[in-house]
């Protein structure tokens, strides 16, 4: 319980934050103490896989510590995190998932693996050697209550994951038609340091790397800047003061960008502010280019100390996405930049199993304490469909349900009468007790129910009773000493004795 209240209480100074370390022992939790975010271990969030440390020559000073330890998956095929976070459907995060292989089996072999997001492929992992750290970021617009973030064995070793992160975004930040984009690079350009910028610089704890531009002159002012409240992308004070900009008044700022697919979409988000204080007869005053269309406001010049984000419209494609800030030729000044950053259209859509069925299944999974490896989405992708379950695909819906002998006890969970879809549903053999629900004689494609060998009582209703015996339904509830069966309610009430006991025990017995 104290635990608990001080979690919450830790929790709190961080609402929209969910940071996970992944492979810490069981229950353990600890702040770090560079950013002060509270780490805590994954056990409540994945029921499979492994948790080791990576080789201890790895585990260096310089290493955030959430590189430690690992959780890896040697058994499933499909590993899943389940996360809940404060704010569910509808709203912004910023998902960042990160891996350090740090030879933490010793076989000296860094795996390849894919991640997926809910049912959505995000990216593949492919890891060099044992100290490269691979991370991915998706921002993502929740499309339900939980975040599934998934690892998928490709046959290339062993998947496993170091940290898990979740930080609310503000809706109107990185706003385009897609709900998810995938980070390609964000760079603090003209960084005088050698490491990167995240929390608490950055509200958000984005990862800003520092960059950079060779042969350029870098610009930096010790002086606050206004991060102006109008511009919700809010980059960090430190990453705004500096910049870099070409050593000629003429010259321009050319970046480029190489996607591995030159079909993919890309976003590019620059962060501008003006650092040194012009004299009279000065002006900073440019064009920019994306692969030669003219982003808004089509001559632009930063205000001094007050940040404004200029972004692409629509997005850029090809094989070289080349962004160009060319100074106008009323401009003294060269151009400059201060931050940039890039992102990649995630255009999976596979279609989640239908809402009404993955909350109704998740609670039958939860009440009957189900060991099953019960993971990620109940129906897609389809090769992970769970065990037990039968789906229909377009749209994913689950239509058989068989969970004999599985020990359930307890009564008949009304949550079964919301798989809407189902057509089949085999609850044969448990220690159900209580009641048959009413509700089964409502679900429009059930045909076969099976409740045999169970405890339950009371009287089947009329309703299921006349659906099989109208044949469009097979009902099977023998095994249950004390059902009987009445031939209606109304019946039963006027006639005690109209109740025909079942024959006691005879499994199989099936009533037409
Ligand atoms: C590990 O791979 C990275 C590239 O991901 C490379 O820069 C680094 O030199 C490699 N380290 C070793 C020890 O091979
Ligand atoms: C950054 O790294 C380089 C090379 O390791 C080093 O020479 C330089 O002093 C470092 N700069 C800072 C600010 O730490
Ligand atoms: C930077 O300047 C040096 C010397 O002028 C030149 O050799 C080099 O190619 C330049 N680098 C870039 C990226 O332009
Ligand atoms: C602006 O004026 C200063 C003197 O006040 C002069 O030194 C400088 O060359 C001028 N710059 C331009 C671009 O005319
Ligand atoms: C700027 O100068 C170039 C070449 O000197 C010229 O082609 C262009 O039309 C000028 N642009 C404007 C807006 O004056
Ligand atoms: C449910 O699974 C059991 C075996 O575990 C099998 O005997 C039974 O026929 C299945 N029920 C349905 C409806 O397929
Ligand atoms: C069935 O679904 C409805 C929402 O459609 C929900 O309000 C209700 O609580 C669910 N019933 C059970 C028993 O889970």
């Amino acid at each position: 319980m104290y635990i608990n209240l001080l979690f919450l209480c830790l929790c709190t100074s961080f609402p929209g934050f969910v940071s996970i370390d992944c492979g810490l022992p069981d229950g353990s939790r600890y702040r770090d103490e560079k950013t002060d975010i509270n780490y805590i271990s994954d056990s409540e969030f994945v029921e499979s896989g492994t948790s080791s440390s990576i080789d201890p020559r790895f585990q260096t000073s310089s290493l955030d510590i959430q590189f430690n330890n690992v959780r890896s998956f040697p058994e499933a095929k499909r590993n899943c995190y389940d996360v809940k976070p404060l704010q569910g459907k509808g709203s912004k995060y910023l998902i960042r998932a990160r891996f350090m292989y740090g030879n933490y089996d010793s076989l000296d072999k860094a795996p390849e693996f894919d991640l997926y997001l809910g049912v959505n492929l995000w990216d593949s992992v492919s890891i060099d050697n044992a100290t490269t750290i691979v991370t991915k970021e998706i921002i993502y617009t929740l499309g339900s209550d939980h975040v599934h973030v998934c690892l998928v064995d490709k046959g290339r070793g062993t998947a496993f994951i170091s940290v898990l992160e979740l930080r609310l975004l503000k809706s109107n930040m990185y706003e385009t038609p897609y709900d998810k984009l995938m980070l390609v690079a964000r760079r603090d350009v003209g960084s005088i340091s050698n490491d990167s910028v995240r929390y608490k610089d950055d509200a958000y704890d984005r990862l800003w790397t520092p960059r950079q531009l060779e042969n350029f002159t870098t610009l930096n002012t010790p002086l606050a800047i206004d991060q102006n409240i109008k511009n919700s992308f809010q980059p960090p004070l430190i990453v705004m003061r500096t910049a870099n900009a070409p050593r000629k008044a003429i010259q321009y700022i050319n970046m480029l960008l190489e996607p591995k697919d030159p079909k993919g979409k890309f976003y590019i988000f620059m962060h501008f502010a003006e650092i040194v204080e012009l004299q009279r007869n000065e002006t900073r005053e440019f064009t920019i280019l994306v692969n030669g269309e003219p982003i808004e406001p089509i001559v632009f010049s930063p205000r001094f100390l007050f940040t404004d984000t200029l972004s692409t419209k629509n997005p850029a494609s090809g094989s070289r996405i080349k962004v160009s800030i060319r100074p106008t030729n009323r401009s003294t000044l060269q151009p400059i930049i201060n931050a940039i950053e890039a992102y990649q259209v995630n255009e999976f859509l596979q279609s989640p199993t239908h809402q009404l069925d993955v909350d109704a299944i998740r609670k039958i999974k939860t009440i009957y304490k189900l060991k099953k490896n019960w993971q990620g989405d109940p129906c897609v992708p389809v090769d992970y469909s769970w065990e037990g379950l039968d789906c229909d695909q377009n749209p994913p819906r689950i239509v058989s349900l068989n969970l004999s002998f599985s020990r359930l006890s307890g009564l008949i969970d009304p949550a079964f009468c919301n798989l809407t879809s189902i057509q089949k549903l085999d609850l044969s053999n448990n220690r159900l007790k209580g009641n048959v629900l009413d509700c089964f004689a409502y679900l429009p494609s059930l045909n076969e129910l099976n409740l045999e060998g169970n405890q339950l009582t009371g009287f089947v209703p009329p309703k299921l009773l006349e659906r099989s015996r109208t044949g469009s339904l097979k009902l099977s509830v023998g095994g249950n000493p004390g059902l009987f069966l009445s031939s209606s309610c109304q019946e039963t009430k006027k006639t005690k004795g109209f109740v025909v006991p079942l024959v006691a025990s005879i499994v199989g017995v099936l009533i037409l």
